[in-house]
């Protein structure tokens, strides 16, 4: 099967019993590569631990920013029909719901939704939001079905971004957006030493991908000269200097040109 090649895969091969997914995914038309960050994330384990590990301590900052990111490309969210892609654990969804936004949650992991749903329960939106499994390669809806459609952190994990693209572009009728490891920053350093590596993307590419979806850049912020894997890593009170002095280099020309993730704010043409 096309999922035992590399070690993850192997992991997830020796520590689990064969799942549905995992033969839907060999069995589906879906590239090999495809499934390292689908078949990641279908782990319980993973799932319950995902919010702690990357967003306590110094990760704080990184769901903080990121947050802001999302409401800053996103606009006044009121009523507004909103698809997250990739949603994961339901950060964004949660945090839109509780705006007031008409938001769907989708995802192809059943363990990630989960935690979603618990955190839309503790956060007392369960009634007002809706998550789905799905995948981002054919999303469930018809044309123009939304008026925005973002995917956070999913990129570097695309096998095909042209295509989860155009899919996204194709259900919105105002805007996409959705954010980037960058091939030139700290991130390639040690982008090797995560157990499913990470797509990388120039500026470049990563516009030619907005351009050849049909979209149109609307604007562009880069952040984090300081990879994400440091604050992870660290307290707090450490990570605190450390984000201040970012953000004043993140200011500068060069700080954006070696920033290590790009946000992508891309409008839909009238
Ligand atoms: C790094 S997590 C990001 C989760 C969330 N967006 C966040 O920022 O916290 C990547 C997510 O992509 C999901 N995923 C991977 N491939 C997918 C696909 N083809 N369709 C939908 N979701 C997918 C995984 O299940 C996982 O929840």
């Amino acid at each position: 099967m096309p999922y035992i090649r590399n070690p993850v895969r192997k992991r997830v091969r020796d520590s689990t019993p064969l799942r549905p997914i995992h033969i839907l995914l060999y069995f589906g038309e879906v590239d090999s590569n495809s499934v390292k960050g689908q078949e990641w994330y279908q782990e319980n384990d993973v799932a319950e631990t995902y919010d702690d590990k990357r967003f306590s301590d110094g990760g704080r900052f990184i769901d903080q920013r990121e947050k802001e990111a999302v409401l800053d490309a996103l606009g006044p969210v009121e009523d507004k029909r909103i698809l997250e892609v990739a949603c994961g654990t339901g950060r964004f969804t949660v945090m839109l719901a509780n705006r007031g936004a008409d938001v769907v949650g989708m995802d192809i992991s059943e363990a990630m939704l989960e935690q979603g749903r618990q955190k839309a329960r503790a956060a007392g939106v369960a009634d007002v939001l809706s998550f789905m499994q799905g995948d981002a390669g054919r999303l469930p809806f018809p044309d123009d079905h939304f008026d925005a459609v973002f995917a956070m952190r999913f990129f570097h994990l695309a096998p095909d971004p042209e295509g989860f693209i155009k899919e996204m572009r194709r259900v919105s009728t105002e805007r996409v957006f959705f954010d980037t490891f960058n091939r030139y920053s700290t991130r390639s350093i040690y982008n090797w030493a995560l157990p499913m590596g990470s797509r990388l993307y120039s500026g470049r590419e990563a516009r030619e991908l907005i351009v050849g979806a049909g979209l149109e850049l609307a604007d562009a912020s880069h952040d984090f000269v300081v990879p994400y894997g440091f604050y992870r890593a660290v307290p707090e009170w450490v990570a605190r200097p450390f984000r201040r002095a970012d953000t004043t280099l993140g200011r500068t020309l060069f700080g954006d040109r070696i920033a290590s993730v790009s946000y992508w704010n891309a409008r839909v043409p009238e």
